[in-house]
């Protein structure tokens, strides 16, 4: 099949059977921005009609690699392997060279690598919305906020609202700025998104970290709840952002709501085997037990599915999410396999394997010390750690688990010195929130801290009565 050059809605020169072929590509790429069911759906149609279109095939890896496991990821270095080869014979642009070896580098491990490569399309070409969201989901998976948004608001300026995937944009703007702490412009952009498009499930996601980092619980829960049905045809991240209501939730102690959400929407879908999903569960079933509730049984089905993730070597930040089940269920069988696992990992010379070893072994020994009750020890790798935490990726909201367990662990056992300070940093952070007040109440005697101690009751009540439903 010969290929010429067709030009898609955003103005990107394609090497493609047809113009149809371009159109069902935009398709495809509008459907993965919008994290639509039919995704898998479209991009076979699009690869039956078109199976040597180089970006039909570079975007058939890039979705399997962001599934993210050992079996997909073998996968995905097929693809890459073979559109490597074939592309040597064909006509393409430059742009589609460099999505090329982003794919490449991707497969291989070295995610700075690929980032650098779909910098350099977006340096040519800022309307490529394809780059612009893998670049952002890698960023996001390198934790740096700031990165993040930079490397939006250099594009940013080139879009406008006639080019069809603004609206996403705005929403990646949203995001990017939220976790650089730009609340407010955060906020902006989202909003301005949802209007556009109310089933922009990342776009409504902006806005709700916005509310989660300002302990706006009742906001977040109303902008929730005032969205969600919309997303009748959005995939499984939809229950992401229903994790997020379920924080709000959380933090209003609901937990009856809490674990409706978790039973009827969050922990609904295992079966497919979703890492996001196992994220969500876990780091919600562990909130929960650190505000003292029996999840009963739960961990059991997380822990069938982290033990298919044994190998796995995607994110560290998804497999520490799969050990808390295993460390949950006590299956030292799995958990000596993982640690193992990412011991070796640690070893590699990738961008995550660097990771492992600078801070994500350490945070897995934690979790496995934290389950044993050795606080002490957990508590000091956490403590250790701290400063990296960011790098193993997520969200500001998603790994403040790990500040939890750390507040947890340095109070848990016998209280210090460290471990007060710790909780009145995180009261002075978070002054709207009950569980940091009672943390920081718990570590005070109120005898010798009683001026203090006395505080901290009067802001519990305070908090207390404002949520009352
Ligand atoms: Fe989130």
């Amino acid at each position: 099949m010969s290929l010429q050059k067709f030009e898609c809605s955003h103005g990107l020169q394609f090497s493609a059977p047809s113009s149809e072929a371009v159109r069902r590509f935009d398709e495809v790429v509008t459907a993965y921005l919008g994290f639509k069911r039919d995704i898998g759906e479209k991009l076979k149609s699009l690869l039956a009609e078109a199976p040597d279109m180089p970006m039909a095939v570079c975007l058939r890896g890039y979705l399997t690699k962001l599934v993210g496991n050992s079996f997909t990821d073998d996968k995905a270095r097929s693809v890459s392997d073979t559109l490597t080869a074939t592309s040597q014979t064909q006509n393409i642009t430059s742009r589609e060279q460099n999505h090329i070896m982003a794919l490449a580098s991707w497969v291989n491990g070295d995610l700075d690598q690929a980032t650098n490569y779909w910098e350099t399309i977006l340096t040519e070409h800022p309307t490529d919305s394809l780059a612009l969201r893998l670049v952002h989901h890698l960023h996001f998976y390198s934790g740096q906020g700031s990165r993040m948004r930079d490397s939006i608001d250099r594009v940013f300026p080139k879009w406008h609202a006639q080019l069809p995937h603004y609206g996403f944009v705005l929403g990646m703007n949203a995001f990017s700025h939220e976790e650089a702490g730009n609340y407010s412009q955060a906020e902006q952009f989202g909003r301005e998104a949802v209007a556009i498009n109310p089933a922009d499930a990342w776009s409504t996601h902006a806005v709700a970290h916005v509310y989660e980092m300002n302990g706006m619980l009742t906001e977040g829960i109303d902008w929730i709840s005032a969205n969600q049905k919309a997303w009748n045809d959005v995939n499984n991240f939809r229950f992401h952002v229903y994790w997020h209501k379920s924080l709000f939730h959380l933090e209003r102690t609901e937990y009856d709501e809490v674990l409706k959400l978790y039973d009827d929407v969050i922990a609904s879908d295992l079966d497919a085997d979703f890492s996001l999903d196992v994220c969500n569960a876990a780091s919600l079933l562990l909130r929960l037990e650190l505000h003292d509730l029996d999840v009963e049984d739960r961990w059991e089905r997380l822990a069938d599915v982290s033990r298919k993730h044994l190998d796995d070597r995607d994110m560290i930040f998804t497999t520490l999410h799969y050990l808390m089940a295993l460390v949950a269920s006590q299956d030292q069988e799995a958990i000596d396999a993982m640690l193992s696992n990412i011991r070796n990992w640690s070893k590699e010379d990738t961008t995550q394997g660097r990771i492992c070893a600078e801070v994500g072994l350490g945070l897995a020994e934690a979790l496995v010390s934290l389950r044993a009750a050795r606080y002490e020890e957990a508590s000091a790798a956490l403590m250790a750690h701290r400063k990296n935490t960011y790098k193993i990726g997520g969200s500001i909201a998603q790994r403040d688990l790990f500040e939890m367990l750390l507040l947890h662990s340095a109070t848990k056992g016998e209280i210090t010195d460290w471990g007060t300070d710790l909780a009145k940093q995180r009261k002075d952070n978070q002054p709207n929130s009950l569980w940091s007040w009672r943390t920081y109440a718990y570590c005070l005697d109120p005898d010798a801290d009683s001026s203090a101690y006395t505080e901290a009751q009067r802001n519990i009540d305070i908090i207390k009565k404002s949520l009352v439903h």
